[in-house]
């Protein structure tokens, strides 16, 4: 079945199966090394907006208690670019110190963001802290960020779809679509 894109999206890179296939993936490897933790214990938190697709999917697919929490970074305004500046806008509402604490973020590009949440995660001494995210983009790495969970690597082209956007648009997509060149080029 051949789906009809949006006139913006160039071609599917990662389809809804093979997307759905690998977070099922990553959710029982996350089940497996965070079995026995109390439910109160295991947090996950979504950076928002970009993750909310993947934690919700993420999170059905997990075997073990959790609880969901968020957090939300100011990102790039309505272009493909990066200051390397990360703004905390809204805060977590749970406290995380004392808790196992696996960041769920949508992509690494510089890495900027996710030093940032590093930063602020660890000074808040929870008793581990890990990351899941969905998509990296090596060739565009700045900054050296370690990932526990890795969903897939990508080339450097500006993707949307699955909670992913450009200039807030394209999140729902349910696969992972790379943006015509000359849409974000300007
Ligand atoms: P970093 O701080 O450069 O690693 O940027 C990470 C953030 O930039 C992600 O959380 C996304 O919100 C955004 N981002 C980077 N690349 C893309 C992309 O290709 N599509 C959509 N958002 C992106
Ligand atoms: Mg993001």
């Amino acid at each position: 079945m051949t789906v009809q894109l949006p006139d913006s999206v160039d071609y599917v890179l990662l389809d809804e199966g093979t997307i759905q296939n690998r977070v099922q993936e990553l959710a029982t490897q996350i089940s497996r090394d965070y079995e026995g933790i109390h439910n109160e214990d295991f947090l996950l938190v979504g950076v928002l907006k970009g993750s909310f697709i993947f934690l919700a999917d993420l999170s059905r697919c997990l075997t073990v208690p959790h609880r969901v929490d968020f957090i939300a970074l100011s990102s790039y305004q309505d272009k493909a670019e990066t200051t390397g500046a990360v703004r905390l806008i809204m805060d977590t509402r749970e406290d995380v110190t004392e808790r196992h604490v696996l960041i769920v973020e949508d992509i690494l590009d510089t890495g900027y963001t996710l030093q940032y949440l590093y930063r602020l995660f660890e000074a808040r001494q929870p008793a581990s802290l890990r990351t899941a995210v969905l998509l990296s983009k090596p060739d565009r790495h700045e900054v050296a960020v370690s990932i526990d969970y890795l969903g897939f690597s990508i080339p450097d082209v500006w993707v949307v779809g699955y909670g992913l956007d450009f200039a807030d648009r394209f999140r729902t997509l349910p696969y992972i679509g790379a943006l015509k060149p000359r849409v974000y080029e300007k």
